[in-house]
C-alpha cells in the first residue's frame, strides 16, 4: 500500500514550479571521494577517466549516494570534459591536481579536432544512463549534465583549470571569431550529447558553467548568456519538454538576465549570492538551487545547522532545491552530510 499522492518526485514538482517544505535536496559531487565505497569502485575501475567510461561501475557509483543517504536525486557520474574528448582532444587526469589537455590555440588545432568529433566516443556514458534508470526508484530524480560552452572552452585553450581564466579571455580578445567556432563547435555536441541522455532517461540536465563569475557583463553576454541559450534551444527544438538547470557560478546579479534570455528552468546559486537578491530577482522568475557553503558542510557542527536553518529561512517560501554551492570537498566527514540532512528534513 502507497501513502503517495503524486507521482513525480518532489524534486520534479519543485522544478515545475511548486513549493516543498521540506525542500528536497542532493549535492553536487555527492559521487566521490568522501565516499569509502566510491574511492573502492574508483580503485577497481583504475583511474577517475576509466571509470567514466565504464557503464556498469559508473552506474554503480551514480547509486552509492542515493543508497546510503536517500537524496532526491542522482546525478549521472561522469565529467564535463568528455566533450572535448570526443572532440578529439587529449584528455588526462593528474592524481591530486585535476585534468589536462593538449590546448586549442590555433586554427589548425581546431579543425583537426573538430574533423575528428566522434559521438560513439560518448556511447558508454548514455549506457550507464540507461543502467542507472534501471536501477533507481520511482521517488528519486536522474540528473544528466554538460558543462557549459564558455567553461568547457577555458579547459579547452588553457589544456587545464586555470584560476582567472587568462588564456580562454586573451583569446577571444584577440581572435574572437575564432573563439567563436570554437564555442559553436562545443554547443553542438553539447545539444547532441544533452540529448541523447535525455533519450536515454534522464529527467533533467544542468548546464555547469563554473567559470561564469570571472566575465564582465559584455562578455558574459556574449560567451555565457548566447551560447548557453543556443544549447537550450537546440535541445528543446527536438525535446520541447526538456527540463534545464542553469548553473552560471558566480554570475550573482547577472543571474536574472541569464535566466530570461536562456529560458532555463532553474537556476543554481553560488555560495556568495546575496540571499535577498536571490530571493527578490531570481526566486521569483524561476526555482532556485543552491547554496550551502562546502566548507561549512566540512566543518560541521552548531554553524552547519545555524546555516541551514538561515537557507532555509531564506528561500523556503518558494520553489527552492537544497544543494552546495559548489561540490563537496573529499575530507568532508560522512556524518556531517548525515547531519544536514537530519537538519534539512525536519
Ligand atoms: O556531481 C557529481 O557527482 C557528478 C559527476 C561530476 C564530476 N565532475 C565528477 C568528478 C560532475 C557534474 C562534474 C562536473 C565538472 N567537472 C565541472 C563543473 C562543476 C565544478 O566542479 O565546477 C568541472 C569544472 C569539471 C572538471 C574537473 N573534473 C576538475 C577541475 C576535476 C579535478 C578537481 C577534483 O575535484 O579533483 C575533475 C575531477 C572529478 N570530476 C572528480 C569527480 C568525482 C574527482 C576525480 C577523482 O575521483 O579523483
Amino acid at each position: 500500500m502507497s501513502m503517495a499522492t503524486h507521482d513525480e518526485p518532489i524534486f520534479l514538482r519543485v522544478l515545475a514550479g511548486e513549493t516543498i517544505t521540506p525542500p528536497p535536496i542532493w549535492m553536487m559531487r555527492q559521487a566521490g571521494r568522501y565516499l569509502p565505497e566510491y574511492r573502492a569502485v574508483r580503485a577497481k575501475a583504475g583511474s577517475f577517466l576509466e571509470l567514466c567510461y565504464n557503464p556498469e561501475l559508473a552506474a554503480e557509483v551514480t547509486l552509492q549516494p542515493i543508497r546510503r543517504f536517500g537524496f532526491d536525486a542522482a546525478i549521472l557520474f561522469s565529467d564535463i570534459l568528455v566533450i572535448p574528448q570526443a572532440l578529439g582532444q587529449k584528455l588526462w587526469f593528474v592524481e591530486g591536481e585535476g585534468p589536462r589537455l593538449e590546448p586549442v590555440a590555433d586554427h589548425g588545432r581546431l579543425a583537426e579536432i573538430s574533423r575528428q568529433a566522434d559521438d560513439a566516443t560518448l556511447s558508454p556514458v548514455i549506457e550507464t544512463v540507461q543502467r542507472v534508470r534501471q536501477g533507481l526508484g520511482r521517488e528519486t530524480a536522474f540528473i544528466g549534465f554538460c558543462g557549459a560552452p564558455w567553461t568547457v572552452a577555458t579547459y579547452m585553450v588553457a589544456g587545464r583549470g586555470t584560476p582567472g581564466q587568462e588564456p580562454a579571455k586573451e583569446l577571444f580578445n584577440r581572435d574572437p571569431a575564432f573563439f567563436q567556432q570554437l564555442i559553436d563547435l562545443i554547443v553542438e555536441a553539447s545539444a547532441r550529447y544533452l540529448c541523447r541522455q535525455i533519450e536515454a532517461g534522464v529527467d533533467v540536465v544542468q548546464i555547469f558553467d563554473s567559470w561564469a563569475g570571472s566575465l564582465g557583463p559584455e562578455d558574459f553576454q556574449r560567451w555565457c548568456i548566447a551560447p548557453t541559450q543556443r544549447l537550450v534551444t537546440l535541445v528543446r527544438a527536438r525535446h520541447p519538454k526538456a527540463r534545464i538547470i542553469g548553473f552560471a557560478r558566480g554570475a550573482g546579479r547577472l543571474i536574472p538576465a541569464y535566466v530570461k534570455a536562456t529560458g532555463v528552468d532553474a537556476a543554481g546559486l553560488e555560495t556568495e549570492i546575496d540571499r535577498g537578491f536571490a530571493r527578490d530577482e531570481i526566486q521569483s522568475l524561476v526555482p532556485i538551487q543552491g547554496h550551502l557553503d562546502p566548507l561549512v558542510l566540512r566543518a560541521g557542527g552548531p554553524e552547519l545547522e545555524a546555516e541551514v536553518a538561515a537557507i532555509r529561512e531564506a528561500f523556503g517560501g518558494g520553489p527552492f532545491i537544497f544543494n552546495l554551492g559548489h561540490g563537496i570537498l573529499p575530507d568532508t566527514p560522512i556524518p556531517h552530510v548525515e547531519r544536514l540532512l537530519a537538519a534539512v528534513r525536519r
